[in-house]
């Protein structure tokens, strides 16, 4: 199981510190756990890993971090083509196929998000595929260090997660794509991360709201080392 803290743009640097010395007095036992807070917060830790990252080691890029930062810090892990940076940042599909690309030659174990809006959901399960197909495109989905996190964009910060059913489907249409683990987000709670995990084909989830509160954080863990 994969159980991971998808800060977004909260918390300092001083505060995701005292995160993690909290977290990490639990044994996870099996869990791979990852907390993935803004760049300000960066540090050296294997739990953690980036929200973002630009296709080079380094350059011209105002605004951007890329290798360089990132090894300053041995971060090893990184999240690529969350919606929110699909959505609100304007990122582009081939934008993140050659993100991908970069940290995949430099052998980072990648999140890689997907998801459908509502619109898309609305109609249906081929829809869903459809679309979610397209968010492949330009993606290695056999590279042996991939985490598939998918992500309705209406359960995100909503309150409203995918139904069981929902999740189900989804996770097995893209289980005939790839042999990688599928993690799910979107409203993860501690109310309803129990029966998400017990979902066929769902390896682990993403968190955010829920997570930045380390002993709800905590208690998710401890439910995901229930399950094998
Ligand atoms: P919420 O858990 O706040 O819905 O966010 C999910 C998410 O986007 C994780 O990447």
């Amino acid at each position: 199981m994969i159980v991971a803290a998808n800060f977004k743009m909260h918390k300092t640097r001083k505060e995701t510190i005292k995160y993690l010395k909290e977290l990490k007095r639990m044994d996870f036992k099996d869990v791979e756990v990852r907390v993935f807070p803004p760049f300000s917060a960066l540090i050296e830790d294997e739990l953690i890993g980036a929200q973002n990252a630009y296709p080079a080691i380094n350059g011209a890029y105002t605004g951007e971090i890329g290798l360089e930062q990132l090894n300053e810090f041995n971060i090893k892990t990184l999240l690529i083509g969350h919606s929110e940076r699909r959505h609100i940042l304007g990122e582009t599909q081939e934008f993140i196929a050659e993100k991908f690309n970069f940290y995949k030659q430099n052998g980072f174990r990648i999140f890689y998000c997907v998801g459908e809006p509502l619109e898309v959901r609305k109609k249906g399960i081929e829809a869903v595929v459809d679309y979610i197909k397209k968010q492949f495109e330009g993606i290695d989905l056999n590279y042996e260090n991939l985490v598939i996190a998918y992500e309705p964009v209406w359960a995100i910060g909503t309150g409203v997660s995918a139904s069981s059913e929902e999740i189900k489907e989804t996770h097995r249409e893209i289980k005939k794509l790839t042999k990688a683990p599928i993690i799910y987000g979107g409203s993860v709670k501690l109310n309803n991360i129990k029966e998400i995990l017990e979902i066929e084909n769902v390896d682990g989830v993403l968190v955010g709201s829920a997570s930045l509160d380390v002993d709800v954080f905590r208690q998710m863990i401890e439910i995901a080392k229930e399950k094998k």
